[in-house]
């Protein structure tokens, strides 16, 4: 395997990001009744404007809260792609980050995607440009090109799969039995999880989660020394290192599933914090430890927050479907075949990963 670093500017950019955000970033935090408030006529004017909230885990809970109680959805990328494209509402409002939103665009061209800030990115978008990306994809023609889920509708295009966290091992197992070599971005740490795992010929685009990067093997040592009757639960998007420690590693929805049927009481969680929302609806009574993300000695222990899922606001999301503000809108050619690469990973997932059927039922 080997790491090709083709994206300098990826850490710069993704800090220059983070630092923008946090100057424009003002939310307003609403007392309970204001929010009730807010919550009715959020409510009213999703029917209003035929309209259905796709959130991610790691958003606002009151977000995550609005989109389960109208028919929406709280899920893990992969399930955000397919329910929006099977959903029959003429507007899909997405509550998360850029690329979901174009996903969500890419498969359903016919509605209207509205993101709650389209600014809302992702370290590994940022750091991997279309241009570069197609160079180094020039420069290997011999191998199957995999992106994951987490890129630009450009890179997309220039791909022949997609793949989500959940899905990512089990098309590149498939791949690599067909004896096919591959070309993997923009991740380092998911795809060196999945090579080891799968044994597959692999080169690796030099990208990373500004979040799980983060998290720390030494200090998760002493935590779970801590806790020794713990699961240890781990987003491949972490260290090799912290995911050598994991007992479950998995995609989002696959670490709240797992914290649901698991035998322990206790779970330690290496990803965003947003998710613990949800773990604590779906497996109620049990435990759960945020994974530090600082080393021995620091003052905090964990800081696993994105600054862009965090741009997702209550009033955000009046903003959006009061004005129609922050729609996405994708090359047609671009979009057409960045198409072909994302349904392929659908109709992959439908034989080899079926969509499971609640995070909440047991
Ligand atoms: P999932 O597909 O596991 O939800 O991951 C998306 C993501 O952005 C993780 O950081
Ligand atoms: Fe991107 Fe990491 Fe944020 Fe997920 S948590 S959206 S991978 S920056």
């Amino acid at each position: 395997m080997t790491i090709e670093n083709h994206n300098p500017r990826n850490r710069e950019d993704a800090i220059l990001a983070v630092a923008a955000i946090a100057r424009g970033i003002n939310h307003t935090p609403h007392p309970g009744d204001e929010n009730a408030k807010l919550k009715d006529r959020i409510k009213a004017l999703l029917i209003e404007q035929n309209a259905v909230l796709v959130a991610h885990y790691y958003v606002d809970e009151t977000l995550q809260d609005i989109a389960d109680e109208t028919g929406g959805c709280v899920a893990d990328s992969l399930e955000m792609a397919r329910f929006g494209y099977e959903h029959s509402a003429s507007t899909i409002v997405v509550a998360g980050v850029r690329f979901m939103g174009e996903t969500a665009k890419i498969l359903s061209p016919e509605k209207r995607v509205l993101m709650l800030d389209n600014e809302a990115n992702c370290s590994l978008d940022l750091g991997c440009p279309a241009d570069e990306f197609t160079a180094f994809c020039d420069q290997h023609p011999d191998r199957t090109v995999v992106v994951y889920a987490n890129t630009s509708a450009a890179v997309k295009a220039r791909a022949d799969w997609v793949v989500t966290s959940s899905i990512a091992l089990k098309l590149i197992n498939h791949l690599h039995e067909r004896g096919e070599k591959i070309l993997w971005a923009p991740d380092r740490f998911l795809g060196s999880y999945v090579q080891k795992q799968s044994g597959a010929d692999m080169i690796l685009w030099n990208g990373s989660c500004i979040v799980h990067e983060e998290f720390k093997a030494e200090t998760l040592k002493t935590v779970m020394r801590q806790h020794p009757d713990a699961m240890v639960l781990v987003h491949p998007e972490s260290p090799p290192e912290v995911i050598e420690l994991a007992d479950v590693v998995g995609s989002t929805s696959q670490i709240i599933n797992a914290a649901r049927t698991g035998n322990a009481d206790t779970y330690i969680v290496a990803t965003e914090d947003g998710i613990f929302h949800k773990m604590a609806q779906a497996a109620p009574g049990k435990k759960f430890i945020a994974a530090p993300t600082a080393g021995e000695g620091a003052t905090c222990v964990s800081c696993a927050h994105c600054p862009w899922m965090k741009m997702n606001d209550l009033d955000r999301l009046i903003e959006v479907l009061k004005n129609g503000n922050d729609e996405i809108i994708i090359d047609e050619e671009i979009r057409r075949r960045a198409e072909k690469s994302i349904h392929r990973m659908i109709e992959f997932g439908k034989q080899h990963a079926p969509a499971p059927k609640s995070v909440n039922e047991s």
